[in-house]
């Protein structure tokens, strides 16, 4: 497959910090880290792995803007363009050693995403996706899966953990969809939900409360796997308001029908 010079760089980073990634899951896997401290551990793994994507993406696009989930802000001098990355999608996998987690690089220009890599180094699963260009996992094209019933579907969805979210929100969300679903999943990588709609293995996605980097990248993916991703509420943007719904059109259409009362 040719990919832009774009596309290129963000591989190259994220194979990068990847490989970080992987060697600090083996520590993990052997026991070789600390009773005491794999937190910690987990969380100087996070940073490193940032800080190895800002200097490959920093390098390779001088004055990009960078919004990192561990970093915060980096203002560039080129103020239409902005590098949107969680350096590690999945922390709480990763920490138990579960291979389900992922770097992700979104591209904004000018308040759009035009291109997304998602990289999971425990499987070497690569997504990209390219504005107008289509979708690809390991340089095969993507496309969302096509049914139309929602008893043969699977869904998967974010659940909020202790201190976080609305729990009755999300058991009411549960409860309306258990009954009608083939099957929920889920995950604990919200870039990788998003990666598994384009890639047509779940059928829809939702989750409340994420940050930009969770969604950037997966956002785009879908959009160019020709599924539709929105707002749940508002069919606004919901790399603003965080709280995201997927599928095909079909799909999409059914869980925003559902979930959509149940708010407020
Ligand atoms: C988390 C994961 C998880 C989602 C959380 C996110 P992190 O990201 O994407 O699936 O449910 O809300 O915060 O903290 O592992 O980067
Ligand atoms: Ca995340
Ligand atoms: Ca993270």
């Amino acid at each position: 497959m040719l990919y832009s010079a774009t596309i290129n760089v963000m591989v190259k980073a994220a194979r990068r910090a990847g490989r970080s990634l992987k060697r600090d899951l083996g520590e993990i896997e052997h026991l070789q880290v600390s009773l005491k401290g794999p937190a910690n551990f987990v969380s100087l793994a996070d940073k490193r792995a940032e800080e190895m994507l800002y200097t490959d993406l920093a390098k390779a696009r001088p004055g990009y803007g960078f919004i990192g989930e561990e970093g915060g802000t980096r203002e560039g001098t080129d103020k239409s363009h902005t590098w949107i990355v969680d350096p590690l999608d999945g922390t709480t996998n990763f920490l138990h050693g579960i291979p389900q987690f992922a770097i992700s690089i979104g591209l904004s220009r000018e308040g759009t995403v035009i291109a997304g890599v998602i990289y999971n180094p425990a499987n070497d699963e690569l997504y990209i996706a390219e504005r107008g260009k289509g979708a690809f996992l390991n340089d095969q094209r993507l496309r969302v899966a096509g049914r139309r019933k929602l008893d043969e579907c699977v869904v998967a969805c974010g659940l909020p953990h202790i201190g976080r979210g609305d729990h009755d929100l999300a058991r009411k969300e549960m409860a309306a969809l258990q009954t009608r679903l083939a099957g929920f999943r889920r995950f604990g990588a919200a870039s990788l939900d998003l990666a598994f709609v384009a890639a047509g293995r779940l059928d829809g996605y939702w989750e409340r409360n994420l940050q930009p980097w969770d969604i950037a990248a997966g956002q785009i993916m879908v959009r160019e796997a020709g599924g539709i991703v929105s707002d749940i509420d508002t069919s606004g943007d919901a790399l603003v308001t965080g709280n995201v719904v997927c599928g095909n059109e079909f799909v999409h259409g059914e869980l925003v029908r559902i979930l959509k009362p149940l708010a407020g």
